[in-house]
């Protein structure tokens, strides 16, 4: 009666997490602080509410798959501004999918590419680990074999393109890629994004770029696969981002999952799939929702002041955390990635001690050829409050370490 193919989904980080923790009881007296879900804690710009009042006359229709003109276009100006893309390099018609957040889409795109046998064998996904809990759901959905590619400090924390094997390349139907990585927060440069391009393009495979925390850096943007493609001379008149899909949302840029907002972009066949997929399979994104989110892709001043209050968060880790469980920190994103030797057996501890719920790093990855799970000695921290609530979590963290 249950497709026991997916028994793995049961193995849900959260839901591990709440088996590890729920039965303990915090002795501190503390607040108790949720740095496990990377889910920002300050609001999105309040104009989102006063857009969505003036387009409340829209809840009436269904929402068109491919959202509308002016949301695609507010798409494709702000990936040619952001990654600085030849002017109609990005066709906001042919290129840009709008998607309900990025999570429905990261998943989504297995149905859509994988198919029966590819290299006349099983079709693989490659996925790093750790990573992402949804891309080794999405290849199990679609009955494709997961091979797991190490993203440790050896590589950057990113998965090295030259460490697949031929006959793996030559199955491979859909490869994940996260910069900048959730949970580490390293970023592959456009060099390191052209290796894997042509590498989909030499087996042809789609390269899947979850590129969610794109606008959650530090010191510098982090490039991106489109501006990779451009770099390889794509453009207008070739095959332009041909094998290559990205990922984008409003929920971490515009501090925003609650909307469900982002869009996919990249090879116009891949699109094209997607939106037949969508009237089938997915829930677009409602009119009122799509005209707030348009508003917040051309808004820029909510997203540097986000940025200035994550810089600010590292500053505070650097000054309470430095010399202490391996303390590194991060090009972008929001986490911590601490090797504190026990990742399970520290956020228990922690919990109980200074009640804040992290996430053990072995819940996002899987052990590999030799059973060690890379991402056993971690603890992933989401610094997703304010400055001062930072402040006080970090200090109870650096106490209980
Ligand atoms: C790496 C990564 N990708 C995708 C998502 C999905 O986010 P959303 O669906 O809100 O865009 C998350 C959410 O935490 C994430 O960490």
């Amino acid at each position: 009666m249950i497709n026991d193919r997916l028994d793995a989904l049961a193995d849900y980080p959260f839901r591990k997490l709440s088996a590890l923790l729920d039965p303990i009881k915090p002795v501190s007296n503390d607040a108790p602080l949720l740095l496990s879900v990377g889910e920002p804690q300050n609001q999105p710009p309040a104009f989102i509410n006063e857009v969505i009042q003036e387009n409340g006359h829209l809840w009436n229709k269904y929402p068109p798959a491919l959202g509308t003109p002016a949301y695609r276009q507010a798409v494709a100006d702000w990936l040619t501004a952001r990654y600085k893309l030849p002017a109609g390099f990005v066709d906001p018609d042919r290129n840009v999918v709008p998607v309900p957040g990025s999570r429905e889409p990261l998943f989504m795109l297995a149905l859509v590419t994988i198919p029966a046998a590819k290299g006349g064998g099983k079709p693989v996904v490659l996925v790093p680990s750790p990573s992402y809990h949804v891309y080794r759901g999405a290849a199990l959905a679609a009955n494709a074999e997961t091979v797991y590619l190490p993203a440790t400090a050896a590589t950057n924390f990113l998965p090295d393109p030259e460490s697949v094997s031929r006959e793996v390349l030559e199955r491979t139907a859909l490869c994940y890629l996260c910069t900048p990585s959730n949970p580490q927060g390293t970023v592959g440069d456009v060099a390191y994004l052209k290796s894997w391009i042509k590498l989909a393009r030499e087996h042809d495979f789609v390269l899947a770029v979850d590129e969610c925390y794109a606008e959650i850096y530090d010191a510098l943007p982090p490039a991106g696969a489109l501006e990779a493609c451009a770099a390889l001379g794509d453009g207008p008149n070739g095959t332009p981002m041909d094998n290559v899909v990205v990922f984008h949302s409003l929920s971490k840029r515009s501090s925003a999952p609650g909307l469900r907002a982002g869009f996919i972009a990249g090879d116009a066949k891949v699109m094209a799939r997607y939106g037949e997929l969508i009237g089938y399979a997915c829930t677009p994104m409602p009119l009122p929702i799509v005209a707030a989110a348009t508003a917040l892709w051309r808004d820029e001043d909510h997203v540097r002041e986000n940025q200035a209050m994550y810089r600010r968060n590292f500053d505070i880790a650097t000054r309470l955390l430095d010399g202490k469980a391996g303390y590194f920190r991060p090009q972008a994103g929001f986490f911590l990635w601490l090797d504190v030797g026990d990742g399970e057996a520290v956020c228990a501890r922690l919990w109980k001690e200074a009640a804040i719920r992290s996430l053990p790093g072995g819940y996002m990855a899987v052990p590999d050829a030799n059973g060690v799970n890379p991402g056993a000695p971690y603890l992933r921290i989401a610094m997703v409050y304010d400055n001062d609530t930072m402040e006080d979590a970090l200090g109870r963290l650096a106490r209980a370490l």
